[in-house]
């Protein structure tokens, strides 16, 4: 059992969790593209891992068989997940079960009861668009499904803020909040995990973690393929509600944290909702959006899309610790490489002849790394510096856990720890509020590129624009 509890939980709280496995998986949405690409790759993984032993019950409306179901495991292992490996899939057959109906029906969730058999805490993961949240959580609710049951929650979590309270109030009508489990897989990710563990498991950091020695942070994710089929979800979303309402700000919120108290089981979010909170909302002059030229032809798309496939968000936490530091994050489709990198910028020692920073760069994905940025004299008479990077450390993560299969594991156990709780999921919602929709004007971006040049306005007070290769 706490093999699988990661260092960071380990080092974060000293607690054993009161573990109550689920003895049932039960997934919504089994004929839709996230299960394809990401839900029966995870599942295969965990069989191998052993984590799974459970009953796994694919629900959707398709008018399919059992078979179809298991033809679609396969053919999803195949594209997504690394090959088939035959003895786990032989498990993972054994497991499946599917039960076709339509969400309104009652009978659908009657179906699911009798496939529970002996099931008593199963868990329910909504693999569905949020607008049949009500719908299913209802028939769970009403069938008996839901008695001591979890439920596990797709993002997006909401539109806006309104929207996402309305969700929570339509989850509570069935589950209390202990039993809701909301992904944000990057929370998900060993990676951004590792922020909160190399921040407070080396003691030369912690005294400089602060404004009186950090002069910048700035994020970028920059992925170089457009929306990838994605048209009509993409063209309701846009940069903002896609990664930074929820992936960017819990990067930021990792790198900024109070060292969480060790002994209590809540102590992580009840960090990540307080430091939320400290940031106020964005406004209109703290945000440059960014549309790649051609996304309007895009299958899906609007063709007067006013969409942003890029921004760049500056923005401050009010705090002790980090008030007057700027923290920047840059996100973009179609953007020079697929690279998503943190650069920690340090003051400037009081020597003239040192121009540039040091630095701390975590390299997020897709590869793992951390670098420290230094500087040295030139070679030469004169008192000239250069800067080096000390060979940064690179992190074999072959073996990483993919972020799903982490947190469904992690779901089934009972563990909540990286999970989005209520109040951070509206705190982070809160945060972007202010600039969501069209309150700036979109600039056009060359595929391939930076964004538009609009967002070079962030760049010095970061010290210029870091690239990630
Ligand atoms: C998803 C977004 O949440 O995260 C996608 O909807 C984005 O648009 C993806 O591409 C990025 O995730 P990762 O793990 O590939 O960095």
């Amino acid at each position: 059992m706490s093999s699988r509890r990661s260092a960071a939980t380990m080092l974060l709280t000293n607690q054993s969790l009161a573990v109550n496995h689920s003895d049932a998986l039960v997934f919504f949405g089994a004929t839709g593209d996230l299960a394809f690409k990401k839900i029966f790759p995870a599942l295969q993984s965990m069989i191998k891992h052993g984590t799974l032993t459970v009953p796994v019950i694919g629900v959707a409306k398709q008018d399919w068989t059992i078979d179809q179901m298991r033809d679609r495991a396969r053919a999803s292992l195949e594209k997504h997940g690394g090959g088939v490996d035959e003895l786990a899939f032989a498990k993972l057959i054994g497991l499946l079960r599917y039960v076709d109906g339509d969400y309104g029906d009652p009978a659908t969730f009657e179906k699911l009861r009798e496939e529970l058999g002996t099931a008593r805490r199963p868990a329910h993961y909504l693999a569905i668009p949020p607008v049949l949240f009500g719908t299913v959580v209802e028939g769970l609710g009403a069938s008996g499904c839901a008695n001591d049951a979890r439920v596990i929650v797709e993002k997006p979590f909401g539109h806006d803020l309104l929207s996402a309270k309305l969700l929570n109030r339509t989850l509570h009508t069935v589950f209390p909040e202990p039993q809701i489990y909301r992904i944000d897989h990057y929370l998900g990710k060993d990676s951004v995990e590792n922020l909160i563990f190399f921040r407070f498991a080396n003691a030369f950091l912690e005294p400089i973690w602060n404004r009186n020695y950090v002069e910048s942070v700035q994020i970028t994710m920059a992925e170089n393929f457009g929306v990838a089929g994605r048209g009509k979800f993409y063209d309701a979303t846009g940069a903002i509600r896609d990664v930074v309402q929820n992936h960017l700000l819990h990067v930021i919120a990792f790198l900024a944290i109070e060292p969480p108290t060790l002994n209590y089981e809540e102590a992580l979010r009840d960090e990540l909702a307080k430091i939320l909170r400290t940031m106020p909302p964005l406004s209109a002059n703290h945000i440059v959006r960014g549309q790649f030229r051609g996304y309007t032809e895009e299958p899906g798309v609007d063709p007067e899309s006013k969409v942003e496939t890029f921004a760049a968000v500056r923005l401050e936490i009010d705090s002790w610790r980090w008030a007057g530091v700027p923290f920047v994050i840059r996100a973009g489709k179609n953007m020079p490489v697929t690279a998503t990198e943190a650069i920690v910028k340090l003051r400037r020692p009081p020597l003239g002849s040192v121009q540039g920073r040091n630095y701390f760069r975590f390299r997020l994905g897709p590869d793992l790394a951390i670098g420290l940025g230094a500087r040295i004299k030139q070679p030469g008479r004169e008192m000239a510096s250069q800067s080096v990077e000390l060979s940064p450390v690179k992190i074999d993560h072959n073996d990483e856990m993919e972020a799903y299969e982490r947190l469904l594991t992690d779901a089934m156990r009972g563990d909540k720890m990286l999970f989005v709780r209520e109040d951070v999921v509206e705190a982070q919602w809160a945060v972007v509020e202010p600039i969501l929709g069209n309150v700036t004007p979109v600039y056009q971006y060359e595929p391939g590129t930076w964004g538009p040049k609009e967002a070079d306005k962030f760049a010095d007070e970061v010290g210029g624009w870091h690239n990630p290769v």
